[in-house]
């Protein structure tokens, strides 16, 4: 069983991904930390909400972080004038956002569980502001931290967020720069794997067999089209944050090689995520970077993971 702290900035995919770990036994998800990045912190903490009272996990608590960049001006995502969730999208709950910071949580948990001789995992799914905080404020928390499994990233040229530059990153490039070179074991799902596996209507229309929760996502992934034909040359569009759900459920869905990467953290290629996959740097690996994943399984496992929650 993974302790896995979800830092998320909620987000249509960041979505799936928390309810897809809330229905995955092998996770144990220890809360939610909540950084803005697709929108407002006041509505990635509204959403993650939303999302818990959806999964009826009341247990699990949803702190807020860090509402900006560490250095860089605050950039939103694509979708930042949505806002939160629409009520007739995702319906509103009574769930509210702990008193505890979300970079403190991370710390205190990091730390309890080094106590105990254990480790957990942070899935980073949104700019990694939260996380870098907490190991800049007390690097002795990368003790209790086995692994940062991060959706982030590009390595080829692809054009998402800039010419360069993947979102997650773009949006806060020094915060990833100093995750990437904390020593913690970092597992990096780039836009060059999550690409490869889209979603289509047909399997949205899957989604709704998971009870009310499934209902929402369906309503989200409806209301939010991914699907870029132009650019992948085929119908559907990826869901790039449940990736690393997936990754720790199922690793064998996916293809990764060990390479030593960083981030570049200014002018006109800020954000750009580069892999000495070929050795040429003399520094030894900080990263397995997750180059393939099995399109049709990771779709399966998704689906299968969302309609469990129709049986709650
Ligand atoms: C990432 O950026 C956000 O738009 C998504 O939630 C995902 O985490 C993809 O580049
Ligand atoms: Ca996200």
């Amino acid at each position: 069983i993974h302790k896995v702290i979800i830092d998320a900035d909620p987000g249509v995919d960041d979505a799936a991904a928390i309810l897809m770990a809330l229905a995955s036994p092998e996770i144990e998800v220890l809360g939610l930390s909540i950084v803005a990045g697709n929108v407002s912190l006041e509505h990635t903490v509204a959403n993650a909400c939303k999302l818990v009272g959806l999964s009826g996990r009341r247990d699990v608590p949803v702190h807020a972080g860090a509402s900006g960049p560490l250095v860089r001006e605050q950039v939103y995502g694509k979708y930042a004038r949505i806002g939160s969730f629409d009520d007739k999208l995702v319906k509103a709950g009574d769930i509210v956002p702990s008193d505890e910071n979300a970079v403190q949580f991370i710390i205190r948990s990091a730390r309890a569980a080094a106590a105990e001789g254990e480790q957990i995992t942070i899935c980073a799914i949104g700019p990694m502001t939260n996380v870098a905080l907490a190991l800049i404020q007390h690097p002795d928390v990368a003790r209790g931290i086995r692994q940062i499994v991060s959706m982030g990233g590009a390595f080829t040229a692809l054009g998402h967020r800039t010419p360069w530059a993947e979102f997650n990153i773009y949006a806060d490039p020094h915060a990833a720069e100093i995750v990437f070179q904390s020593g913690v074991p970092i597992v990096l799902m780039p836009l060059d794997m999550t690409f490869q596996a889209l979603f289509t209507a047909e399997h949205f229309e899957k989604f709704r067999a998971g009870g009310e929760a499934g209902a929402a996502l369906y309503n989200l992934f409806s209301t939010f089209d991914r699907s870029d034909e132009k650019r992948f040359g085929r119908p559907g569009g990826p869901i790039h944050d449940a990736t690393t759900i997936a990754w720790l459920i199922c690793p064998e869905l996916f293809t990764s090689r060990e390479a030593f990467v960083g981030v570049q953290v200014t002018g006109l290629t800020m954000g750009y995520t580069y892999a000495d996959f070929y050795k040429k740097m003399d520094r030894p690996a900080n990263a397995t970077v997750v180059t393939d994943v099995d399109e049709t399984g990771f779709i399966a496992l998704l689906i299968e993971r969302i309609a469990r929650h129709g049986g709650q």
